[in-house]
């Protein structure tokens, strides 16, 4: 695997001061491509801070982001998700009143650029049927394929969190950041979810970076874990290695839905 490919995101000495605080100190983080890479660490140690600085949501303080080689550290979120970055967010952001198809359909906004130009040649019709019919196979790959015409709010919430998955999947990303996306799901939900990206991400050679709490879906899922605590990379290794160390159980202790997970 070369060492600088498609979906190569590298975070360098990412720095994010609010106020007093300081939410990110010089993390260092690299996600090769084609890798699925592990985010955990306890509440408030900057595991969305990181996204949001990776994605553009949030100016750094300091330090750089480098896509594919490439400084993306000024460019704002909607130029890095052309550029391949894809992510979902914590809180979904869902239509709830919107169907499964029309909000997979507004993931795919980026490729709507050329729609003026496409209407004035006569092809906003074709656009967008092509437009329509890619995110309904989207939405098949993540198993929505029956629900497409269900509005999202009457949904379990496990399928409404896959339906965030394939919103970011409808951009066509080279790198997918998923913060938290099994959080709320039961651990049959969760288990589907870890088996379902894992395939997607082995179908689209896609590079993942995954924020969870489920250390059971995180092992299930992630090449590599890191780990972030109090905003510092404490450490990086192998789910089993990141399982077993003595400064990853010190950083979870105090929080009791930890200390259960990693009974
Ligand atoms: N916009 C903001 N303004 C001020 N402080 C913020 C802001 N966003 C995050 N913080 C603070 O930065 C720290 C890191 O928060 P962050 O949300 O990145 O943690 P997290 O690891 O994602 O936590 P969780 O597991 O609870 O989602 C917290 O102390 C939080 O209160
Ligand atoms: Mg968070």
């Amino acid at each position: 695997m070369t060492p600088v490919g498609r979906g190569h995101l590298e975070g360098i000495e990412i720095t994010k001061r609010y106020a007093g605080l300081v939410a990110n100190d010089a993390v260092e983080v690299e996600v090769r491509a084609g890798e699925v890479v592990g985010l955990i660490g306890p509440n408030g140690a900057g595991k969305t801070t990181l996204f949001d600085c990776l994605t553009g949501f949030t100016p750094v303080t300091s330090g750089r982001v480098l896509l594919d080689g490439e400084d993306v550290t000024e460019l704002p979120p909607a130029r890095r998700a052309e550029l391949g970055m894809a992510r979902t967010f914590q809180q979904a952001k869902l239509f709830a009143h919107l169907t499964v198809a029309e909000n997979i359909l507004l993931g795919r906004h980026r490729h709507y650029r050329a729609r003026a130009w496409q209407s004035a040649l006569g092809l906003g019709a074709a656009a967008e049927r092509e437009a329509t019919e890619a995110s309904r196979q989207v939405a098949t790959e993540c198993g929505l394929g029956d629900v497409l015409d269900a509005p999202v709010g009457d949904l379990p919430y496990g399928t409404q969190r896959m339906v965030e998955v394939a919103r970011a999947l409808a951009t066509e990303p080279t790198i997918l950041l998923l913060d938290e996306p099994g959080a709320g799901m039961d651990s049959n939900e969760s288990a589907y979810f870890g088996h379902l990206i894992r395939r997607i991400h082995d179908e689209r050679e896609l590079s993942i970076l995954i924020i969870e709490h489920d250390v059971a879906l995180v092992a299930a899922v992630s090449d590599r874990v890191c780990v972030l605590d109090f905003g510092r990379l404490i450490m990086e290794g192998t789910a089993d290695e990141v399982r077993r160390d003595p400064r990853v159980r010190d950083a979870y202790l105090g929080t009791a839905a930890s200390q259960e997970e990693y009974a």
